[in-house]
């Protein structure tokens, strides 16, 4: 999408479809691959409305799940049938194009891309609380970017960032403090299976499940949720890219201990991904 834009190539997102038809379409291997989104790049004026899911129906499922290996599974149980629309109906507009790139400011979005590496040996000096609000700007408009709604929480634990106590945090528009939590960088490591990235970085940005998945479009809605932390992640590396901070996403993880961290007891949150960052 920041590609497209700085191309003149606005690129809307279009996570709903019929997903036969579409890896028919574009020549998938069936059983072997699938799609998971579309995205339509030089569209003139992407259209803003808010986004109305089609009608959809039961696909096909393996007959015995314990055949499928289970990200397959994953797919298939996610994947939708589009019932022919209505014709009173309008047609669904999934498209939006809000801002997911790093600062607008940047002059040079295409280099900034060339640029983005994950790094891994951060300072021990701590960030600007800038940084840290202009990194969480970007993982919100990138979640509003699919054209779905969020199924994303945003928790951070930060070790080191001017003015913030030690400790996690949820963010929603403000960033509010759980716990507050001296050791937590250390204690996020070993949740990390000891990497240190994650108790080195100035602080770490945690990509949860939010408790309405599962809630607007059924069981799609893990995959939108995967989607959206997805890009979230690699909104994070470009702003942090933008500001010569350093970044590095982390998917090995303990879940449970990961979460217990962030919000301890039933309202635990389910993390997705991590992205750690801090100066270099
Ligand atoms: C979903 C995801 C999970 C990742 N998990 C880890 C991880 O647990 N540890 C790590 O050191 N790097 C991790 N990375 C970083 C990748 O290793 C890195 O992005 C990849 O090697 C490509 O290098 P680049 O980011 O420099 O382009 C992860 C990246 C993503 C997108």
């Amino acid at each position: 999408m920041v590609a497209g834009e700085a191309l003149g190539l606005p690129c809307r997102l279009e996570p709903y479809f019929d997903d036969a038809t579409l890896a028919h379409s574009v020549g998938l291997v069936r059983d072997g691959e699938g799609a998971l989104l579309a995205a339509g790049c030089g569209v003139e004026r992407p259209p803003r409305s808010p986004t109305q899911p089609p009608k959809h129906g039961p696909v096909e499922l393996p007959e015995l799940a314990d055949d499928v290996e289970l990200t397959r599974l994953s797919h298939a149980l996610t994947s939708w049938h589009l019932a022919r629309p209505d014709p009173a109906t309008p047609p669904p507009d999934a498209g939006l194009t809000p801002a997911a790139g790093p600062t607008r400011a940047h002059a040079d979005p295409l280099g900034l891309i060339r640029q983005r590496r994950s790094h891994r040996s951060f300072a021990q000096a701590s960030t600007a609380r800038e940084d840290l609000d202009a990194a969480l700007g970007a993982a919100s408009r990138a979640l509003g970017a699919l054209g779905a709604p969020s199924l994303v929480d945003v928790f951070v634990s930060v070790r080191a960032v001017d003015g913030l106590a030690p400790g996690s945090y949820h963010f929603a528009r403000e960033l509010a403090l759980l716990r507050a939590e001296p050791a937590i960088a250390t204690r996020l490591q070993s949740a990390g299976l000891e990497q240190e990235v994650l108790g080195r970085a100035a602080f770490v940005v945690a990509l949860t499940l939010a408790d309405t998945a599962g809630q607007v479009d059924g069981p799609r809605d893990f995959r939108h949720a995967l989607l959206q932390a997805g890009m979230a992640g690699q909104a994070l590396y470009l702003e942090a890219t933008a500001r010569g901070l350093g970044a590095c996403g982390v998917g090995a993880f303990f879940d449970d201990e990961v979460g217990e961290l962030l919000r301890p007891g039933p309202t635990r949150p389910r993390a997705l991904h991590l992205v750690a960052i801090g100066k270099k």
